[in-house]
């Protein structure tokens, strides 16, 4: 194992712990534990730091154009090779949430790629959009929100704004 290796296994699993500690402390939440909701999303928080320390040491935060690049990569990799397995594999063996959770996955990831190819041709431009997130699938619509996701058919006022 090299260094560069060591900062990928560290990157992919402070990230993984992120996400984790963040799920534990809404759920810690949930059950009326409310410092025991707040250590959670502490250290999430560290874990974040140090991923962003591991991933700048890597040297994968490059301008903002190529990271645009790697991003709508990512996104093609995961919708278009990544989840149709996936799913075919999910609907096999009849688990409905995994199958749920990658249908959801899979229709958001060819969205989240466009937009991120919009982004790209218009990073010199300056344009400002809004962005509205779905809560409940991962999808995200541009400028205006629908009436409801056409992914997963939440009602557009229950959307994010960013
Ligand atoms: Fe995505
Ligand atoms: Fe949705």
């Amino acid at each position: 194992m090299s260094t560069k290796d060591n900062l990928k296994e560290a990157f992919a699993g402070e990230s993984q712990a992120n996400m984790k500690y963040l799920a534990f402390a809404k759920k810690a939440q949930a059950e009326g534990l409310s410092s025991i909701a707040r250590l959670f999303t502490a250290t999430a928080e560290a874990e974040t730091i140090h991923a962003n320390l591991h991933l700048n040491a890597l040297g994968e935060i490059k301008t903002t154009a190529e990271n645009l690049i790697t991003a709508k990569a990512g996104e093609t990799h995961e919708f278009e090779s990544m989840y149709p397995p996936f799913v075919e594999e999910a609907k096999k063996d009849g688990d409905q949430k995994a199958l749920r959770a990658f249908q959801y996955a899979v229709e958001a990831e060819k969205v989240h790629a466009k937009l991120y190819a919009q982004a790209a041709e218009e990073v010199d431009k300056k344009v400002e959009h809004d962005y509205y997130l779905c809560p409940v699938c991962g999808n995200i619509e541009i400028d205006q929100v629908s009436d409801k996701c056409f992914i997963c058919g939440v009602p557009g006022n229950k959307f994010i704004k960013y």
